[in-house]
């Protein structure tokens, strides 16, 4: 039986949302793992509350015991998504419409290339939750409908290929079995390098971002995947990791610049309640924070000016509480996630100069000269 998913998935994962995010329990976490903000940049902070607060935390990507095969079966489902897409991208378009979109002549067999290994992919971790057992999903329908030429093809296999890196790089966090380990490490590796190509050889930027890779956790992962999702059997849901929050969407509705103001929109869940409420700029190993403020009706958060040079940033927006005045030893986890992530890229020539910044989920804003 089909239906369709994100319908679905919001009613099976909405009472989770509610539950954990819009009450206190994250309260908990902050206090319990502040020891953990231990980082050199902690002291960058500048408490009082206002919109240059631009301190430094962690990121929490730990979570509820879950197991093994469940994480294995979610990354089952990201696989075939990236399958589905670049069968899509190279089955949509011909060779001929890559040249005419601007791209050397050998783009379109990399990206057939890199269709045959997602579905590589999924014949591995099929084997491993065959090895172990598990029950497997039964295949889903995708949405790229919003892909209708070669730059937007481009520009989305950008976007899901970054997600894909952080994404096995989280779930790597949350799995003890070796073979699954094995398996979604192999895929780790090369699902960077199909990051780096599209980043470097193909759109002419910086093939890495910092010297460490940023991890997203099941429930960002979750969150970014759904819209992309047109149907899927509704048995496929208790195989998965029964943690999984779908949080709101987060849009960037201005120009993406270092230092510079934007409006973002994260639907009608204010502050309503009081608190405070922080854009988390997950960067590597860390994050950088800034405080979410209403102007005019709309919500407006300050890019912090590190940003730049960066490469892919994830952004989420995070509740505080006032009397924790925000930052010191903010720890930033799906507990206290409202909504998001959304992913800026910020990206730098060979010298670290920074190059202009966007949202890689915005096609329109693509600047057609940065891909060669
Ligand atoms: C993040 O990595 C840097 C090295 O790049 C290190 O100095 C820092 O302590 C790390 N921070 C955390 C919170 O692990
Ligand atoms: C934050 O910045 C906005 C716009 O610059 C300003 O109107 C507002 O008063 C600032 N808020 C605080 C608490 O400084
Ligand atoms: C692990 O997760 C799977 C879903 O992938 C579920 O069917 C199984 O019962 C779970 N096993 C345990 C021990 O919780
Ligand atoms: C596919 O995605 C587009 C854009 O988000 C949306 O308008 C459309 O309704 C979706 N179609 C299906 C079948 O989910």
């Amino acid at each position: 039986m089909k239906f369709p998913a994100v319908f679905s998935c919001f009613v099976l994962v909405l009472p989770f949302v509610s539950a954990s995010v819009f009450t206190f329990t994250a309260r908990a976490d902050l206090t319990t793992s502040s020891r953990r903000a231990d980082d050199p940049a902690g002291d960058d902070t500048t408490s009082g509350g206002d919109n240059d607060t631009n301190a430094q935390a962690v990121q929490d990507t730990s979570g509820t015991p879950t197991n093994d095969t469940s994480v294995l079966s979610l990354s089952l489902g990201l696989t075939e998504l990236l399958a589905a897409f670049f069968d899509q991208g190279v089955s949509q378009f011909t060779k001929e419409d890559y040249a005419s979109a601007g791209l050397p002549s050998w783009v379109y067999g990399r990206y057939v290339e890199m269709a045959d290994h997602e579905k590589a992919h999924q014949q591995s971790m099929m084997a491993v939750l065959d090895k172990l057992g598990a029950e497997k999903g039964q295949v889903c329908q995708y949405n790229f409908t919003t892909v209708d030429n070669v730059r937007d093809f481009v520009k989305l296999s950008e976007a899901i290929s970054e997600i894909s890196v952080s994404a096995t790089n989280g779930a790597l966090r949350r799995v003890k079995n070796e073979d699954v380990i094995g398996v979604l490490a192999s895929i780790l590796g090369n699902e960077a390098r199909h990051a780096s190509w599209i980043n470097s050889a193909v759109i002419g930027k910086n093939p890495w971002n910092t010297a460490l890779e940023t991890p997203m956790t099941l429930s960002q992962r979750f969150t970014v995947v759904l819209p992309l999702v047109a149907s899927c059997p509704e048995s496929n849901l208790p195989l998965f990791p029964q943690e999984l929050k779908n949080f709101a969407t987060l849009k960037f509705l201005d120009r993406i610049v270092p230092g510079q103001k934007t409006q973002i929109d994260f639907g009608s869940i204010g502050s309503d309640d009081g608190t405070l409420l922080h854009a988390a700029f997950n960067v590597g190993n860390g994050t950088y924070i800034k405080r979410v403020y209403e102007q005019d009706g709309g919500y407006y958060v300050d890019l912090p000016q590190e940003l730049a040079s960066k490469g892919a940033v994830f952004v989420i927006i995070v509740k505080d509480d006032i009397q924790n005045e925000g930052r010191n030893g903010l720890i930033v986890s799906d507990a206290n996630t409202i909504a998001g992530p959304s992913l800026l890229m910020f990206p730098f020539d060979s010298e670290g100069n920074a190059e202009p910044s966007y949202d890689v989920f915005k096609f329109g804003d693509y600047d057609a000269e940065n891909v060669h």
